[in-house]
């Protein structure tokens, strides 16, 4: 696949390079969960090299889903800490995302130096993917970089509309990630598994149903498989699920499901503590007071016997609630599962909520290709068109 990318790296020296990269990974005590493979150290490879041309970087991110509204607990600050020591030197947090103060903070930059945005997402003009923000966010740069693969699948103003604003280009990490999906979605070999759970379920619905026809199979936990469940007409208990995704998992079953594997037994407890007392039980004895919050024995055992003989496994998201490490157990089970098939078999892993998991299992460099994306990843596989992806095309 051609993008557009920057041919003469001579073109950056003192150039106010505005770069949008995703750094949105999860926060814990105000610190960002990101090991060496995660995805903030991985586009801060790139932006060093920017840096070293003499670039002046203006970084944009989104952090978490605040709507369009100043969300304290969504500030990137702990993201600028985490590029800070990354990088050697100190990228400045600028508390607007556009506006006078941005203005002010660009304007005294010196080659080399860094300035953080404030989440972009904090502007609604961010998910109308509103020109008018574009163009006050193209202010604040020469030229526009995206090294946001996991974030191309979203036709937001600074993923999409700041591509008509400024002269723009793809960066290496987005491009590395591109060129890779795109050569093992051209050689699939069978069979083909889907594994998928975690918790944005309604991007993850429709994926699943423009996967299906191609994969002999997918294999569904987290709250992904709640929402089926309930579709089944089974009680999930306080388990957290997608309402307005029951009809399409209703229809999905009803089209493909001899190929939608369902878990048939489950981890349920009665508090989402690190204290609670698990109990294993099948989908068919799960209690109005119950939290589902790991996939069971007897259902791992069926998939990873299948994962044995797979030729491509494509997986995205946990299967547990693995904020509490005891609820995280099939997971860990699926990722092993799947980084021993890899060299037989070609592995693609990914996502936000992923990556921190197999970094904590010491198992990110075991995989063919570990993705920053999670959306953004399935719906290139499922030959689905990125908007940032898109927007860089020769
Ligand atoms: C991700 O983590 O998958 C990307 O950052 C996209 O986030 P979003 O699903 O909130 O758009």
């Amino acid at each position: 696949m051609r993008l557009n990318t920057l041919r003469n790296p001579k073109q950056l020296l003192n150039k106010r390079v505005l770069v949008r990269i995703d750094a949105n990974v999860p926060i814990r005590r105000g610190q960002v969960v990101d090991g060496p493979q995660g995805k903030i150290a991985r586009a801060a490879v790139d932006l060093e090299w920017l840096r070293q041309h003499g670039a002046k970087l203006v970084i944009l991110t989104h952090l978490g889903r605040p709507n369009g509204k100043r969300t304290p607990a969504y500030s990137v600050a702990p993201i600028a800490k985490r590029l800070s020591g990354l990088l050697g030197v100190p990228v400045k947090l600028c508390r607007d995302v556009v506006g006078a103060k941005a203005e002010k903070m660009v304007s005294v930059m010196q080659s080399g130096e860094a300035v953080l945005l404030e989440n972009v997402r904090f502007h609604a003009g961010e998910e109308q993917n509103s020109r008018a923000f574009a163009r006050q966010l193209a202010t604040l740069g020469d030229l526009y970089i995206n090294d946001a693969f996991a974030v191309s699948h979203r036709a937001h103003a600074s993923v999409d509309a700041i591509t008509e604003e400024l002269p723009s280009y793809a960066g290496p990490l987005l491009v590395r990630e591109v060129n890779l999906l795109h050569s093992l979605h051209a050689a699939v070999r069978h069979p083909f598994l889907l594994i998928m759970g975690g918790l944005k379920i309604s991007t993850k619905l429709p994926v699943l149903e423009q996967f299906l026809p191609h994969v002999e199979a997918v294999f569904i936990g987290g709250a992904l498989a709640q929402t089926f469940l309930v579709a089944q007409g089974k009680e999930i208990g306080r388990s957290v699920y997608d309402k307005e995704g029951v009809s399409i998992a209703r229809s999905l079953l009803e089209r493909w499901g001899q190929k939608i594997r369902l878990p048939q037994d489950v981890y349920v407890a009665r508090r989402m503590s690190s204290q609670a007392k698990l109990h294993l039980v099948s989908v068919e004895e799960i209690d109005a007071k119950d939290y589902v919050v790991d996939v069971g024995r007897r259902t791992m055992r069926t998939y990873v016997r299948a994962i044995q003989r797979a030729k491509t496994i494509v997986w995205n998201g946990p299967f547990g609630y693995c904020e509490i490490p005891k609820f995280c157990s099939s997971t860990y089970l699926l990722a092993r599962a799947i980084a021993a098939r890899t060299g037989k078999a070609k592995t693609i892993v990914g996502g936000g909520d992923t990556i921190p998991i197999l970094e904590a299992a010491h198992l990110a460099e075991h995989f063919t290709l570990m993705s920053t994306g999670g959306g953004a990843m399935l719906e290139f596989l499922a030959g689905g068109e990125l908007p940032g992806v898109e927007a860089l095309k020769k």
